[in-house]
């Protein structure tokens, strides 16, 4: 097979069931990458091994053939992904596939602390993050004190490190959140018994990535929320602290952007959102309960409810341009099985003006929505292995979709398991 370099990256605002997609190409694939993010993502993936919620490993996983790395832009607590890689174990399914990066950065204990201190500290501008420590990893990282993989093997440079980090927060934990502070003696025994656990997992993902691109092989890199919550082009501040983006991906696992050859954007048939932040579409009505519960839409991380809408054509078409998608793929058809009618926004009124571009966070989130009315099938999709299995207003729904986001359709998902993703 010639080599392939493919994105998976959302294009709502995360949740749009990138984790099944990837499972399913990554039976064809040698090299399945993470390269944003960390335990933040819940990816949900059904398939023979059983029914998973991978937050932090590949969902390459389940093809003992397929290498799986967490990617040098990757922010990863060591405990969790013992714990992830330890039930993974339990269900049968080969690790000894999986890698980190060398360079990507530890996400300490007292990361995950500071996140829930620092974001009840926001007031009105609080995220809602998923408390899992991730852009306190990140602010480490950009500040030059973040401590990385390659540290956890070498424990003088390890306790030179602590001490500069621990200092300076302690001091914010103590001095104004009135927390406890953190015992470096424990923090580093932590560490070296994380580094021991994990020695053999811990790579240079440089040659590996050289041999992958001159030897013809299939590489997925698999993204974890979408463009709406980059911290350059999402809803800021009600964003993450990486880019998960086209761009992110080539950044964050060190595959140059001239290597990539098809960037898959995944959206929902209708639209969620965890956290706070703009959501013109949401529904906050007895139907909105309605899509949730057929939906099941409750974090996968956290359990909260996600705020639930219909399918906002302004924000995905954004996203795709952001990303320069190649095809897109129509996640959860099957959900809307049951309606008569199935609104789609097409444009936004603000001010009594007509928007059709996405606008700055502080006037999105004030915009009404406007809606083109599509009808609904009212019948099962979840039998349908073609496109041409799908009733007809199905086909036209996905149809109108593909051209108000100007992006043709890849694949369409009409139920959670493997076989219920129509490849177009
Ligand atoms: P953080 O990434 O935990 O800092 O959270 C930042 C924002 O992204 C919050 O709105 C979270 O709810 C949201 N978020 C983070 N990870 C996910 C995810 O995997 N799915 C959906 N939302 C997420």
């Amino acid at each position: 097979m010639a080599r392939s370099v493919t994105v998976v990256v959302g294009t709502q605002w995360g949740d749009e069931g990138k984790g099944k997609l990837v499972d399913l190409l990554s039976t064809e694939t040698d090299l399945c990458m993470r390269f944003q993010g960390g335990g933040n993502a819940g990816h949900t993936v059904i398939n023979n091994y059983g029914d998973f919620k991978l937050h932090l490993v590949p969902c390459g996983i389940f093809n003992p053939d397929c290498m799986c790395i967490m990617g040098t832009g990757t922010v990863v607590d060591p405990q969790d992904l013992l714990s992830e890689l330890a039930n993974l174990k339990q269900h049968s399914v080969a690790i000894d596939n999986l890698f980190v990066s060398d360079r990507a950065h530890v996400v300490m204990p007292y990361h995950k602390l500071l996140d829930k201190v620092e974001d009840d500290a926001r007031g009105v501008y609080r995220v809602g993050t998923t408390g899992r420590g991730i852009g306190p990893a990140y602010t480490d990282k950009v500040a030059r004190i973040g401590i990385r993989f390659h540290d956890l093997l070498h424990e003088s440079v390890l306790r030179d490190k602590l001490t500069v980090v621990l200092r300076h927060h302690n001091a914010l934990l103590t001095h104004i959140y009135n927390q406890p502070p953190f015992d470096e003696a424990q923090i580093l025994a932590d560490c070296l018994s994380w580094g021991e656990q994990l020695k053999t997992r811990i790579v240079d993902t440089v040659p590996i990535v050289r041999s992958a691109l001159h030897s013809d092989k299939t590489i997925i890199l698999e993204g974890q929320l979408s463009a709406m919550k980059d911290l350059d082009w999402g809803s800021y501040p009600f964003v993450t602290s990486s880019s998960p983006t086209a761009a992110g991906a080539a950044v964050g696992s060190g595959i140059p952007p001239r290597d990539i050859d098809r960037i898959i954007g995944v959206a929902k048939a209708y639209s969620t959102q965890v956290g706070t932040g703009p959501m013109p579409t949401e529904l906050q009505d007895a139907m909105g309960d309605h899509l949730r519960q057929l939906g099941g839409e409750y974090g996968a991380t956290t359990g909260r409810p996600r705020r639930v809408g219909w399918f906002d054509t302004i924000v995905t078409r954004y996203v795709a341009e952001i990303n320069g998608c190649t095809d897109i793929s129509i996640t959860k058809l099957d959900i809307l099985d049951t309606l008569e009618e199935i609104p789609v926004c097409t444009a936004y009124r603000y001010q009594g003006e007509l928007i059709t571009e996405l606008p700055d966070p502080v006037l999105h989130d004030k915009c009404e929505p406007i809606y083109e009315i599509l009808p609904g099938w009212q019948q099962s999709t979840r039998e349908a292995r073609s496109l041409q299995d799908l009733p007809r207003n199905a086909r036209a729904y996905l149809e109108r979709l593909a051209e108000l986001v100007q992006v043709p359709i890849h694949s369409v998902g009409v139920g959670p398991e493997r076989n219920q993703t129509l490849i177009i």
